[in-house]
């Protein structure tokens, strides 16, 4: 194992972990606690440090919401470095929202499920593991209930985001048909990614007006489900999201039936796991694309793109095996090439690729953790070993960044690494990737 790269991870993680008990993704850039973020983080704190990696899940979880919501975003701290902060979101807008934490009042991709089981699978005492796990699960099925009770509005097991922030993904070329579909007002408010980032590698300042233009929405209706659902000009069935709820409810099923005494819920689970599987392959997959597709539920039609998004379903077992094997072949056509690092974030052949720009191009750490899992429980050993391969050669050449270049010929001029450096979730997963065989 490369020992110093995994020294290397660990002392990002512990400088970035917080008194407070949780870990940011990245200092300056994203000074609070991160849903989707600090999930992966917990999975690499499992392996040394296990106070911090149940505190990790803790200090989430008890910002949940009466509802079973869980935040994208939990405001523990103060910090000026962020915007937009707890003052603009206004969480308590919600008549559910926590009394005790502030936050914002969209969510991020369910992870917290599978999160779980993987630090079953890393804990060296299984047994303290599985009693804090089961001082926490009921909390993630809550959250489960909460997504298939108010997001599933065609009863079609599949929930929608309202907000491309919730999708993780966001200024993928995904969304900007919907973008089209909007006329925001100009607004004028102070950005901060852009003094820690190359504004080159950000969003912009336009799709800026766009992403909290829907926010006002949201807000101006209490952060009410149904309002939402009616209002939102951007509603969508992200199968990167759709995809952690699935492997996420397969974590939760398991972890009950190893904990015991709770029929009722497993049951839930498989009722919702069986449509939402079923409606996923029904509905987000594209026969002449060779992908899984996003679907733009308030325009009513799929978004016809591929993304590394689309490749997600295998780590949650969505596909059968020849459906499997087109999506890997669609995978290497358009995005394996040898003079690439795997698995670019949007279409390389796409003229909407960049290969610089947050999600419109670069290669993501943990998207790539996902695709070396997926593969390999389909049986792509090598393609997988690639993918694990290319995470290390990313990280090792450019250094712990937030996401990088897939094109490797760059890196005879200039580094790869863009957006923020030290980036917790990179040196989590690392950590996990170096643990693998
Ligand atoms: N990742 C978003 C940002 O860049 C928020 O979740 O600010």
């Amino acid at each position: 194992m490369k020992e110093k790269l995994v020294e290397k991870a660990k002392e990002i993680l512990d400088a970035n972990f917080q008194e407070g008990g949780f870990t940011i993704p990245c200092k300056g850039l994203y000074p609070f606690q991160w849903k989707w973020d600090s999930g992966f983080i917990a999975i690499g704190l499992a392996y040394y440090n296990v106070k911090n990696a149940k505190a990790e899940i803790e200090t989430l979880l008890n910002a949940q919401w009466e509802n079973g919501f869980i935040p994208h975003i939990v405001f523990h701290n103060e910090s000026d470095t962020y915007f937009p902060g707890a003052d603009f979101h206004l969480s308590k807008l919600h008549p559910l929202a926590s009394k005790e934490y502030r936050s914002t009042g969209m969510t991020q991709p369910p992870v917290t499920g599978f999160v779980l089981q993987e630090m079953l699978k890393i804990a060296d005492d299984k047994k303290d593991m599985l009693g804090f796990i089961k001082s926490q699960i009921d909390k993630v099925y809550d959250n489960h209930k909460y997504f298939y009770s108010n997001r599933d509005i065609n009863n079609e097991g599949l929930v929608y985001i309202y907000h491309n922030w919730e999708s993780g993904t966001d200024n993928s070329p995904i969304w900007d048909d919907i973008w089209k579909t909007m006329n925001p007002p100009e607004y004028s408010f102070e950005r901060r990614d852009t003094t820690h980032v190359d504004a080159s590698q950000r969003p912009s300042k336009r799709e800026y007006d766009h992403y909290l233009h829907i926010i006002e929405i949201a807000k101006a209706n209490n952060y009410d489900d149904v309002k939402i659902a009616e209002l939102s000009p951007f509603l969508v069935q992200d199968p990167l999201f759709n995809a952690m709820l699935i492997k996420s409810n397969t974590a939760l099923i398991e972890l009950y039936e190893k904990i015991g005494n709770n029929a009722d819920k497993v049951a839930q689970l498989k009722s919702w796991q069986e449509k939402s599987i079923k409606g996923f392959n029904a509905k987000l997959y594209d026969e002449e694309l060779g992908a899984y597709v996003h679907y733009d539920l308030r325009n009513n039609k799929p978004i016809r793109f591929v993304s590394s998004s689309s490749f997600s379903p295998l780590y949650a077992g969505i596909p059968d095996k020849e459906r499997a094997a087109k999506l890997v072949k669609t995978m290497m056509d358009k995005f394996g090439g040898e003079d690439k690092y795997l698995c670019a974030s949007f279409d390389p052949e796409s003229d909407r690729f960049n290969p610089k720009k947050y999600w419109r191009g670069p290669v993501w750490i943990n998207l790539n953790w996902m695709l070396y899992y997926g593969l390999k429980d389909y049986g792509y050993a090598e393609i997988s070993e690639r993918v694990k391969q290319d995470s290390i050669a990313l990280i090792e050449n450019d250094g712990f960044y937030e996401y990088f270049d897939s094109r490797k010929e760059i890196r005879k001029t200039e580094t790869g690494g863009y957006g923020g450096n030290n980036f917790s979730w990179s040196a989590a997963l690392l950590i996990d990737l170096l643990h693998q065989k």
